[in-house]
C-alpha cells in the first residue's frame, strides 16, 4: 500500500513492510537518501537517540512499531509472559530520548491496547500490537492533513513565512505539522516565501526542511539562526510557525532549541507566532513548560563541526536541544481539531473534554 501518496516528492520517513520497520537514516540527508531495516529493539532505540528518526510525531509512530520488532522474537511465549516483557521494552524504548512526549504517548497507547484484547496467544497479541502501531501510523498521517486544513488560511498571498527546525514530512510520517498549512497552501497555488532557520547545532532547517520544501517546488531560503531578527526588522516575515515536542496543560510549549529566541523577536515585532500540534503533542498531565525535561545531548555537536573539532579542546559546553516558549509569546495552537488560542489552559482542557477548538 502507498501510505504517502501525498509527499511522493519524498522518500518515506519510515515503512513497515514484511514484519520489518525500515527507517529512512536522516542524519545523511540531504546529501544520502539511505533506508535501513532495523532487526532488534536495540537498533531502533538507537536510531531514536541518533536522530536517525526524528522528529516528535515519527518518534512515535518509530516506537510504536519498535514493540513490534521487540517482541517478534516473543510470539511463542504465553499471553503473561508475553505482556510482562512487552513493559520492559516499552520502558527502554521511553528512555530512547526525554521531551517529545510522542514517545511516552505512543508506548502508553500500545500498551492500553494489549492490555484490553482479548487475546490469548502471544502470536495473537503481537498481531494486535501490529495492528494498532499501524493505527498510530495512519493517524498521524490524518493528524497532519487535518492541521493543513486548519492552518492553511493563515497563509496569505505574497507573505514571508519563517519556520524552525524541521516539524516537516520528514518529522512525521504525513505532510508535517508546521509544514502542513505551507503544503497545503502551496497545493492551491498560493504565491508566499518561506524561510528557513539552519536550526544549530544540528541543522535540520538546512539539512531537512530546506530539503523537503525544495523538494516540493516551494519558494524557500535558508537562513541562520541569527538572522531572523533581522529579516524582521526588514519586514520580510508576516507568520511564524513552527511545530513542537510537548505543549504543557497551560499552553507552554517545548520545541528545538532557538525556538524561545524566535517567539521573543516575533512579539518585538507585533509577528504572529503559530505552533503546530498534534494531539499525540498535547500533554495535559505536565502543568507547565518548567516541568518538562529538556534533553542534554553531547558537547560534540556544538564543538565540532562536520565532525571537525571547532572549538578549544576541554572548553565547557551546553547543549540544551530544546527550550520552552512561554505560552504569552504564542498567537494560536493549530491542532486537528482547529485552531486554540488564549487562554489556553482552559481551551486545551476544552479541546480535549469536547473536542472542538475554541
Ligand atoms: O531533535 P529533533 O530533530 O527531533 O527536534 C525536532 C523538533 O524540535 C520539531 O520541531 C518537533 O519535534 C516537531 S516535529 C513535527
Amino acid at each position: 500500500m502507498a501510505l504517502q501518496p501525498h509527499k511522493s516528492h519524498l522518500p518515506p520517513t519510515l515503512e513497515w513492510r514484511d514484519e520489518t520497520l525500515y527507517l529512512l537514516d536522516q542524519t545523511r540527508l540531504p546529501l544520502e537518501c539511505v533506508i535501513e531495516a532495523t532487526d532488534s529493539v536495540e537498533a531502533v532505540w538507537r536510531a531514536i537517540h541518533e536522530l536517525r528518526v526524528r522528529g516528535a510525531p515519527a518518534i512515535g509512530v518509530a516506537a510504536a512499531y519498535g514493540l513490534c520488532v521487540a517482541m517478534q522474537p516473543e510470539r511463542q511465549a504465553p499471553r503473561d509472559a508475553f505482556l510482562a516483557r512487552l513493559e520492559q521494552h516499552a520502558a527502554y524504548l521511553d528512555s530512547a530520548r526525554p521531551t517529545a512526549v510522542n514517545l511516552r504517548w505512543a508506548l502508553e497507547r500500545m500498551l492500553a491496547h494489549t492490555r484490553g484484547t482479548e487475546a490469548r496467544t502471544g502470536a495473537e497479541v503481537y498481531e494486535a500490537l501490529v495492528a494498532e502501531a499501524t493505527r498510530i501510523h495512519h493517524e498521524d498521517i490524518e493528524l497532519c492533513a487535518k492541521i493543513g486544513e486548519h492552518g492553511r488560511s493563515l497563509i496569505k498571498a505574497g507573505s514571508g513565512v519563517l519556520t524552525h527546525c524541521n516539524a516537516g514530512a520528514l518529522a512525521t510520517t504525513g505532510i508535517g505539522t508546521a509544514t502542513a498549512p505551507l503544503y497545503c497552501a502551496h497545493r492551491e497555488g498560493v504565491p508566499f516565501r518561506v524561510y528557513a532557520d539552519e536550526t544549530r547545532p544540528l541543522l535540520q532547517g538546512a539539512r531537512l526542511t530546506a530539503y523537503e520544501l525544495q523538494q516540493a517546488g516551494l519558494d524557500v531560503t535558508l537562513i541562520t539562526d541569527s538572522m531572523a531578527p533581522a529579516l524582521m526588522a526588514q519586514g520580510l516575515i508576516d507568520l511564524v510557525i513552527v511545530g513542537t515536542d510537548r505543549v504543557a496543560a497551560n499552553g507552554d510549549v517545548a520545541n528545538k532549541i532557538g525556538t524561545l529566541g524566535v517567539a521573543i523577536a516575533a512579539k518585538h515585532f507585533g509577528i504572529p507566532f503559530y505552533v503546530a500540534c498534534p494531539s499525540s503533542t498535547l500533554d495535559l498531565r505536565t502543568a507547565r513548560g518548567a516541568d518538562i525535561v529538556i534533553e542534554e545531548r553531547s558537547a560534540d555537536e556544538v564543538a565540532q563541526f562536520a565532525g571537525r573539532r571547532t572549538a578549544p579542546e576541554g572548553i565547557k559546553v551546553r547543549n540544551p536541544a530544546f527550550d520552552v516558549t512561554p505560552h504569552a509569546l504564542v498567537t494560536g495552537i493549530v491542532t486537528e481539531l482547529g485552531i486554540v488560542r488564549a487562554p489556553f489552559e482552559d481551551n486545551l482542557a476544552t479541546l480535549f473534554a469536547t473536542g472542538a477548538a475554541v
